[in-house]
């Protein structure tokens, strides 16, 4: 391990995304590598008021294609801004959420065509893909215990919404685990945070 690397953890709500990205982080730097961590959306100014704008909308939300577009043109920003120069300088870049969660939201929730949602990305991001995207996937009612000990039931706009958006969210995820095996690793994580860093670790190994 001793390029610069894009990881990108993705999977529902309280899947325990900013857990692994911590872990793996201090893992990384306990190795002298330079580690980078954000989150989408969000990571530079500009995505972090997008963010505040996507997230804290009153009323009925944003229409899926305007949403989709603001996912877009955050994730342009942080890519252009920080992904690619700390990349570029051989850092390792660990990102809580990327452009599958707009697959999975937008597209398999929201109803975007998946073509439609990567052409977004091409648009602002270059078409940029991770190096690996760990797929952390939960049982729904893991994910809702997790969710209730850190939000005390108080979800964000999206992260709020039905049941079935988040089964359409998952199933989708696993759609495209299935279709590019290369690009993702799925973890099981259902199990304590050092088990499931432990995998994480075993799929990061096997990239290198
Ligand atoms: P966040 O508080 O980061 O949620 P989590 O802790 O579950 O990652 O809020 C991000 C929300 O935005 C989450 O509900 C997923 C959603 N989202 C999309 O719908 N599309 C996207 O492209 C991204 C990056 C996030």
């Amino acid at each position: 391990m001793s390029e610069g690397r894009f990881i990108a953890f993705e999977g529902g709500e309280g899947a325990g995304k900013s857990t692994q990205t911590r872990l793996l982080a201090e893992a990384l730097r306990a190795r002298k590598l330079e580690v980078v961590t954000t989150r989408e959306p969000g990571g530079t100014p500009g995505a972090e008021a997008i963010r505040a704008l996507l997230l804290g909308i009153e009323g009925d939300g944003w229409h899926p294609r305007a949403e989709a577009l603001l996912f877009a043109a955050a994730r342009s920003d942080h890519v252009e801004r920080l992904i690619v120069p700390a990349l570029a300088r051989g850092a390792w870049v660990i990102c809580d959420r990327f452009v599958d969660s707009s697959r999975a939201y937008q597209g398999g929730g929201g109803g975007l065509s998946d073509g439609e949602v990567m052409e977004l990305h091409r648009i602002g991001s270059g078409g940029l893909l991770p190096d690996l995207t760990v797929l952390i996937e939960v049982s729904p009612d893991v994910a809702e215990a997790r969710l209730d000990a850190r939000d005390s039931g108080a979800a964000d706009r999206i992260g709020g919404r039905s049941a079935a958006f988040h089964a359409k969210v998952a199933a989708a995820f696993d759609r495209f685990a299935a279709a590019d095996p290369s690009r993702f690793a799925r973890i099981d994580g259902n199990g304590s945070a050092e088990s499931i860093h432990i995998a994480v670790i075993a799929a990061l190994e096997a990239l290198a």
